[in-house]
């Protein structure tokens, strides 16, 4: 295998983690604070649609922002050679992973599919690719390489954590 494509790889993944604890705490947190209050305030676009919908709530973005800085904390300690500048870099990864999820609600409402509807890729991906557009603006470089590579991580992590969850009996269907 070739060792630079699984290093960058792996570098990203460092980068993307706190993204990705970012996206998947509000869905488990949302336990504790109910529905919470929307981003949106409840506002509505000129299409008449909201303008993100009640899924979008501050408290799932503080839950996320929260996860993302734990996981770089838990991240940085686990590994040693890792700068502290990381811990900043975690913190903007998870900021930019709710922006992008943000983003793809606002999108989702423009096409006129309802808080919670499925956009298949969407879902899955906006919040990597806010991740990916914050990073890069930090400074952060990747190649195509990693981003397909990481992308193709969370694709796959997804349909296996959404099967694990039917089977739990955590949800209706298995997708
Ligand atoms: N959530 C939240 N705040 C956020 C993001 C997510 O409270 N900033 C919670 C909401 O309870 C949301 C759940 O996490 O319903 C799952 O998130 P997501 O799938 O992104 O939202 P959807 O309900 O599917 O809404 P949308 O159609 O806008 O994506
Ligand atoms: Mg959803």
């Amino acid at each position: 295998m070739d060792v630079d494509w699984v290093r960058e790889t792996l570098t990203l993944l460092l980068y993307i983690l706190p993204a990705m604890a970012a996206n998947g705490t509000p869905v488990v947190a949302r336990r504790y604070y109910g529905r919470g209050h929307p981003i949106d305030c409840g506002l509505r676009f000129i299409d008449g649609r909201r303008l993100l919908g009640d899924g979008k709530t501050w408290e799932g973005f503080i839950a996320g922002m929260l996860a993302s800085l734990i996981t770089g904390v838990v991240i940085y300690l686990a590994l040693l050679g890792l700068d502290l500048e990381y811990l900043y870099y975690a913190v903007l990864s998870g900021f930019g992973a709710l922006m992008g999820d943000i983003m793809g609600s606002f999108v989702k409402r423009r096409l006129g599919i309802e808080r919670g509807g499925r956009a298949p890729v969407l879902d899955q991906l906006d919040f990597y690719a806010g991740a990916l557009v914050v990073l890069w603006v930090a400074g952060v470089r990747y190649n195509i390489v990693s981003v397909l590579s990481v992308g193709a991580i969370i694709l796959m992590l997804h349909i296996a954590t959404n099967r694990i969850a039917y089977l739990l009996g955590l949800k209706e269907v298995p997708w």
